[in-house]
């Protein structure tokens, strides 16, 4: 059996194209809202091995996708680190904000608390077919910094950004710091099974051209070689999402085998290595609407990427109000493609 998201990361052109979805397990399916009711901290559901598992495994039930995503959050980072996480219901995550140097020295990684991570991703590997493969994952430090230091979502950045620009060696220090814990975070979920890791640069859109080198390139770069040093052969995706006119400088800085792309880029002309897979980008509003708009979205978008090294996928993750039906007529519409 051959895992067809492997082969696209290493280059192959495959028809029809692998595909799996951010988000494709969360709170649009009626089973997993029904596991979470039985868990109500978002954090320690994470953290419960059989939990998280039975909700990885919820939408390969469902849908015949090529993929697994463990089912965690890029704020596990944090949390193991140290500092005070939660989830407040309807509003997102919120975090007791990292303000100064001397709230940076506190931070230790403490490798233990993400241990039942590794739990899932075993108790997952040991369920999936031959032909699926399980993705782990993390966020970017930048991404992660600008929750650990704004404290929370859905805010214009400004508090990373002037900390970025006016103490930059308190910003690189930080940088450091999450350098060190998500590539060890990313190595042990590779001893433990994961196929292909998936960097989350969420807010890459947020961060000033002058600050994209140190802010993004630089810290992924020695993210992907640490991992590499240790896992040669895993490939990895990097997802700056936001900032589709940096994609082939960051493909070729960062060393990653794929990229990530989100509904406002252009596929088709995008200029990147022949060998460099492409992620993307089917905009998640589409699964609001179905029916034949969905439908010919999706076929354009597979008939654009012919011939190329493609992962079908959405621009973002799959929206809560989404009708599970949709996602399944998606997937049929790609499989008939
Ligand atoms: O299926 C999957 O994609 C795997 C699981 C996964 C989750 N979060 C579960 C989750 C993954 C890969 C993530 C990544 C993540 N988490 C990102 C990067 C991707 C992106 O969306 O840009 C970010 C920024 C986070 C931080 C985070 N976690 C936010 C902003 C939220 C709240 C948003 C929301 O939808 O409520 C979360 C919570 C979260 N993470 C949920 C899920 C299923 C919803 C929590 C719930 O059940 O109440």
């Amino acid at each position: 059996m051959v895992k067809t998201l492997l082969s696209v990361l290493a280059g192959e052109a495959v028809s029809p194209p692998p595909i799996w979805l951010m988000r494709q397990a969360g709170r649009y399916l009626p089973e997993y809202r029904a596991l979470r009711a039985k868990a109500p901290d978002f954090v320690q559901f994470c953290l419960n091995p059989e939990l998280a598992t039975e909700v990885t495994l919820q939408p390969l039930r469902r849908f015949g996708l090529d993929a697994a995503i463990l089912f965690a959050d890029i704020l596990l980072v944090p949390h193991a680190l140290g500092q005070k996480l939660w989830f407040a219901e309807g509003e997102g995550p919120r975090l007791e904000p990292v303000c100064d140097a001397k709230d940076i020295a506190a931070l230790r990684y403490d490798a233990e608390k993400l241990s039942p991570v590794m739990k899932t991703i075993r108790g997952v590997r040991a369920a999936l077919g031959a032909d699926t493969a399980l993705i782990g994952f993390a966020g970017a430090p930048w991404t992660v910094a600008a929750y650990m230091i704004e404290g929370r979502g859905g805010t214009d950045h400004e508090t990373i950004r002037r900390w970025a620009w006016g103490q930059p060696e308190s910003f690189a220090r930080l940088m450091d710091l999450l350098v060190e814990a998500t590539s060890a975070y990313l190595i042990a979920q590779a001893d433990a099974g994961a196929e292909v890791l998936q960097l989350f640069e969420s807010w890459a859109g947020a961060v000033p051209a002058g600050l994209f080198e140190r802010a993004v390139l630089e810290p992924t770069s020695r993210i992907v070689a640490a991992v590499k040093a240790k896992h040669p052969r895993l490939p990895i995706i990097g997802f700056p999402r936001g900032a589709g006119a940096w994609l082939p400088r960051y493909a070729q800085a960062t060393g990653v085998d794929g990229v990530g792309v989100d509904q406002s880029t252009d596929m088709a002309s995008l200029a990147l290595p022949a060998s460099t897979a492409r992620q993307g980008n089917l905009d998640p509003v589409l699964l609001l609407a179905g029916g034949e708009v969905l439908r010919a979205e999706a076929r354009r978008l597979v008939a654009a990427m012919r011939g190329k090294p493609f992962i079908f996928n959405l621009g973002h993750g799959v929206l809560q109000p989404t009708p599970p039906d949709h996602v399944a007529e998606l997937i049929a519409t790609i499989r008939a493609a």
